[in-house]
């Protein structure tokens, strides 16, 4: 077969990754934090320019939450893509410490210099990071077709085989322009023991002897 014979298909296939990657990259969430008490909860469709809380009301389709700052572990869990705009540590760690998203990326909103905490995240793949007045970066912590296993059966036991790759992210990297890098560590089997540096909180059903992947995110 002759290229020329072959390239209505390669247009359409090409046609098809185009339009798949446009759709995909229209639909997300953002979160945001509105006052003291309120979080605004948006999906959007099309871009936002980043920190800009007007536009997001605008563009995306919002409401107002309730903010629950006291919640020792929140439940949020995101398989979608999730964009989350913050002004300061305490907050995003009340939105996302421990919590279950695939594809995140955080945008620092303010001029501030940020400490040295770990974000827990677990089953993170995809990242990117947006410091306050400097370029995004991204960073692939792992695919989809990576999480090879036994029990890839069920949706349950997917779900539970994310909760053993952990990601701390160090928030002081939205300081500077440094690059984004990770570092990972396979077959830990405690981080209490292995890495005790680094928190960590039972989530109780976890009574199997599987290890952890825990990567670094700096
Ligand atoms: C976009 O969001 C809608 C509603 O939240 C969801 O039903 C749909 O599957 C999403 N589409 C993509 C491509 O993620
Ligand atoms: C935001 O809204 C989405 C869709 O309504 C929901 O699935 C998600 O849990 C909400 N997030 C928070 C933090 O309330
Ligand atoms: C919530 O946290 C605030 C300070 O962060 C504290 O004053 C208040 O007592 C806490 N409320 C509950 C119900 O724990
Ligand atoms: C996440 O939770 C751990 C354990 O409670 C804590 O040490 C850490 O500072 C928290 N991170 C943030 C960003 O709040
Ligand atoms: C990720 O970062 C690299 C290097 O900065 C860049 O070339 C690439 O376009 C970025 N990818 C996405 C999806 O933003
Ligand atoms: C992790 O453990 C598996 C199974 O015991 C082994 O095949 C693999 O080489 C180990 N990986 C590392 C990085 O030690
Ligand atoms: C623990 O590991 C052993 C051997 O690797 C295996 O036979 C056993 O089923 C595991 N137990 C659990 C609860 O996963």
């Amino acid at each position: 077969m002759t290229f020329y014979r072959s390239r209505p298909f390669l247009l359409g296939f090409l046609g098809f990754c185009i339009l798949k990657d446009l759709v995909s990259s229209q639909n997300y969430t953002l979160i945001f934090e509105r006052d003291i008490n309120n979080i605004r909860n948006c999906s959007c469709f099309s871009d936002v320019r980043n920190c800009d809380f007007n536009q997001a009301s605008v563009k995306c389709d919002c409401k107002t939450i309730t903010f629950q700052r006291n919640r020792t572990m929140s439940r949020l869990v995101d398989t979608g893509a999730l964009t989350v705009w913050f002004l300061d540590t305490s907050t995003l760690g009340q939105l996302l410490n421990f919590t279950i998203i695939h594809d995140l990326k955080l945008s620092l909103c303010v001029d501030t210099a940020l400490p040295t905490q770990y974000l827990a995240i677990m089953g993170l793949m995809r990242l990117r990071v947006q410091p306050y007045g400097a370029p995004e970066q991204n960073l692939t912590i792992y695919n989809n077709g990576d999480i090879k296993s036994h029990d890839q059966s069920s949706q349950s036991s997917r779900e539970k085989s994310f909760l053993f790759h952990i990601s701390y992210l160090d928030t002081s990297l939205f300081n500077g322009n440094s690059f984004l890098k990770s570092y990972s560590v396979e077959n830990v089997t405690s981080i209490a023991e292995n890495l005790p540096k680094l928190p960590y909180v039972s989530l109780g059903s976890t009574t199997s002897n599987r290890s952890y992947v825990v990567t670094l995110i700096y």
